[in-house]
């Protein structure tokens, strides 16, 4: 989708949004899958309400995107706009115990930064991409831990009520790879509690978490992840491997050799072939094991 109209591409300037006209959503996704349309960046994120009061009343729909690690997008133009945070400088800022991070600020490097000042916790999570509101709104997890753990307090964008809103920890609900909030809320800061840790002893930690990813995901390749979550008491990528799927392919989405519940990009994929390799695998679990796997990947239809 684009917009054209030159009042609202006007006003969007004056709240400090930068348009990227026509852009390809596959340079943001991880799966390097998507169509196009206009990326709007936000520069102030306090400008939200109004960028979404501007948007309606234009109507131009419009959709939150994080880091875009563990998203699946329709292909072609989108009937959509796609907003995204930009990175304020610094995006982290810790005192004492607490570290203060825009949900733009990188998953990873915020670990390792937090490291830095001698707080840890969140080791496992160092392999894990995408940006800190996107793994909030998630609850991104790995090796044990999972970041709903550390949150105290949540700056969020309310979309239903349209506005700006602080949430104690307390207040919000973590499960696996799941929380109370809504689909439109869009995460705007966190306030993260570590526990101290010594750097070395951190850092001990975050190599074994990486050996340990290295040795049993693709790494390198064009993934989104985990597609699955896995049901309660099993494991979706054993039960894929098990059904002799690795390499299994639709066009380039292709199951990992390396992991059976991470679907790769192995060239030009089209949302169609990743969607179409999904219901496949899903249908022969299915009648397999009797699971109906839950995606974990988000899926953007269009
Ligand atoms: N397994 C196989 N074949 C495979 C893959 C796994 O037999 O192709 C077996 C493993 O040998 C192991 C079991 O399945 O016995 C579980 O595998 P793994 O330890 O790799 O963990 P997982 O349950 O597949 C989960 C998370 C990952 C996270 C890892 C490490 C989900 C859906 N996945 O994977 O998170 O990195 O644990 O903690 O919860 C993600 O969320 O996108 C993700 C990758």
């Amino acid at each position: 989708m684009r917009i054209e109209d030159k009042k609202v591409l006007a006003a969007l300037r004056d709240l400090g949004v930068e348009l990227k006209s026509d852009a390809s959503l596959t340079d943001i996704t991880y799966l390097g899958i998507g169509g196009t349309t206009d990326l709007l960046r936000l520069t102030r994120h306090e400008s939200i309400p109004e960028v979404v009061k501007l948007l309606e009343a234009n109507g131009i729909p419009f959709k939150f995107v994080g880091g875009g690690s563990n998203l699946l997008v329709a292909d072609n133009v989108l009937p959509w706009v796609v907003m995204q945070l930009a990175q304020p400088d610094p995006d982290v800022v810790i005192e004492g115990n607490i570290a203060s991070v825009d949900a733009a600020a990188d998953l990873g490097k915020t670990v390792t930064l937090c490291a830095k000042h001698d707080l840890g916790g969140m080791e496992g999570l160092i392999g894990v991409p995408g940006t800190v509101g996107g793994a909030l709104r998630m609850n991104a997890g790995a090796y044990g831990i999972q970041i709903g753990n550390y949150v105290r307090e949540v700056k969020v964008y309310r979309g239903g009520a349209r506005i700006i809103e602080i949430l104690k920890g307390d207040q919000i609900s973590f499960e696996y790879r799941h929380t109370s909030f809504a689909p439109d809320d869009m995460m705007l800061a966190v306030k993260l509690e570590l526990p101290s840790k010594p750097f070395r002893e951190i850092l001990q930690g975050i190599r074994i978490c990486n050996e340990k990813r290295r040795a049993s995901q693709p790494l390198g390749q064009k993934s989104a992840g985990c597609i699955f979550k896995n049901p309660p008491g099993a494991s979706a990528g054993r039960m894929i491997d098990e059904l002799g799927l690795k390499g299994l392919s639709v066009g380039d989405a292709r199951v990992s050799d390396r992991h059976a519940n991470f679907f790769v990009n192995a060239g030009k994929a089209s949302a169609k072939d990743m969607l179409a390799l999904i219901a496949d695998v899903r249908e022969r679990v299915q009648k397999a094991y009797g699971f109906e796997l839950e995606n974990e990947v988000v899926v953007w239809n269009a």
